[in-house]
């Protein structure tokens, strides 16, 4: 991990955030390339999600919603985390996180919080920082970020950065239903921040307090007897393999014991990946009953019942939701792309083996020599044009290959000696370091078949 990140860092794609100033603690920018990557992934999530998927449709709520919402949700009263100090160095812990770093076979996310106090008292867990077996008692920890809007600062100005996106969805159901005149079954896809004041965030980008949700909702009639949650699993599957291409043995599908499903949840299976700390959450899906829909028509006093047009009847809706992080999924990706490799003779190279389509460019364009800049720059600004291409004259041919494994562009194109008399160019491949003469009249469509 610690050699990714550095790399990640060298080549432009991930920052520590506020740097100049000593870095905010789990903060991180993204970088000239970096952006890229997350920019292609979101949008091949909209595209499978949101775009190309018969019933779904998108929406962009906002981050800050009247506090109600989060009332209804159940976000103001349970949305916490069990917290626990060491009295000798003071450090604060999830206390839940401390029992499962002991123990990996143990989920304390269905203990009690006096059956965690016992399980570490009993167990003599120590504080990971000073070694110490002394805690204080278990303390609800909010993990919403709170703040006021507008010119008071009192209670009644209080508003929350929203903690997932999907209530944005749910307060919407109505709006987006009537104005498009949907029928159900149907998704509402959104791409958004979302902000937790997390105990223990960490492990790079995998937990901040700052992150991207991508969330669906899917809302169907409940006597509708397609099963919606296996459809959705199935097509979570379906992007991770196809669309992002992460391999099968880097993921697996956990599902929920009833005990440990969130309250509104009567069904949750997650994808987890194997990151370099260990298998840890990816993905989840959630069947969520009517329990958002129901919760927020309670409060508002509002009709969110759907009119079924062959009943006659009101139905109110339930829900899958496949829920998953940006930044989650670009360490997953990132960390499956990472290859140190052996060339023989003393020679190595780092290549990112990055999906084609996630990939910053897609493309390199190079001149051989000096003499070759103007034909290869007249080549990078018409592939311009079609695909996403970078252009390197800086340094031996050898090193501009290495720069180009190192970023993860999959194609690299060289203009040399011979181009003007035989009108062609070498077409390098990024894993297998294959070169082909392509010529001038073929590279367009030689290039789109590889993408
Ligand atoms: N609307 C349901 C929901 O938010 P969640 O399991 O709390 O469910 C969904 O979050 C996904 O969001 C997780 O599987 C993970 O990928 C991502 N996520 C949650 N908390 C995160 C954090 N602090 N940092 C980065 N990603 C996070």
């Amino acid at each position: 991990m610690e050699k990714l990140i550095a790399h990640l860092k060298s080549q432009g794609f991930i920052f520590q955030g506020s740097e100049i100033y000593g870095g905010l603690a789990n903060s991180w920018d993204y970088g000239p390339l970096g952006v890229e990557v997350k920019n292609k992934l979101k949008q091949a999530w909209w595209n499978h999600f949101v775009r190309k998927n018969p019933y779904n449709i998108g929406l962009d709520s906002s981050i800050i919603l009247n506090s109600s919402v989060w009332k209804a949700s159940g976000h103001i009263d349970g949305f916490n985390d069990p917290l626990i100090d060491c009295k000798k160095c003071n450090s604060r812990w999830r206390a839940d996180k401390l029992i499962e770093e002991f123990n990996s076979e143990i989920n304390a996310g269905v203990m009690t919080e006096n059956q965690m106090e016992e399980f570490i008292k009993e167990q003599n867990i120590k504080c990971p920082k000073c070694q110490a077996c002394d805690f204080t008692q278990i303390r609800k920890f909010a993990l919403m970020f709170k703040t006021n809007q507008g010119v008071l600062e009192d209670e009644s100005s209080s508003v929350y950065l929203r903690p997932e996106t999907a209530q944005g969805i749910f307060i919407n159901f109505k709006n987006a239903q009537r104005s498009l005149r949907k029928k159900l079954p149907f998704g509402i896809g959104q791409i958004g921040k979302s902000f937790r004041n997390e105990i223990t965030p960490g492990n790079f980008i995998f937990r901040t307090r700052e992150f991207e949700q991508m969330e669906l909702e899917f809302f169907f009639n409940p006597s509708d007897e397609k099963d919606w949650f296996s459809y959705w699993l199935n097509e979570v599957e379906t992007f991770l393999q196809d669309k992002i291409q992460i391999n099968k043995e880097n993921y697996r599908v956990r599902s929920h014991e009833k005990d440990e499903l969130a309250h509104y949840s009567t069904a949750t299976s997650d994808i987890e990946f194997k990151f370099p700390f260990g298998w840890g959450e990816l993905w989840g899906v959630a069947h969520r009953g009517n329990f958002d829909l129901n919760a927020h028509q309670e409060a508002s006093k509002q009709d969110l019942t759907y009119l079924d047009p062959t009943t006659n009847q009101k139905v109110l809706p339930h829900v899958i939701e496949p829920s998953v992080g940006v930044e989650r999924m670009m360490l997953a990706i990132l960390w499956q792309a990472y290859h140190e490799e052996d060339l023989g003779e003393g020679n190595s190279r780092i290549v990112m083996k990055l999906p084609y389509n996630l990939a910053p460019y897609q493309i390199a364009v190079m001149p051989l020599q000096k003499q070759q800049n103007d034909q290869a720059l007249a080549l990078y600004s018409n592939l311009l044009n079609n695909f996403d291409v970078t252009y390197d004259e800086t340094g031996n041919v050898g090193k501009r290959y290495r720069r180009q494994d190192a970023i993860g562009t999959p194609f690299v194109i060289t203009v040399d000696f011979d181009t003007p008399e035989t009108n062609s160019v070498t077409v390098r491949e990024r894993d297998s370091m294959e070169q082909v003469r392509i010529n001038l009249d073929e590279l367009e469509t030689y290039l789109k078949a590889k993408f």
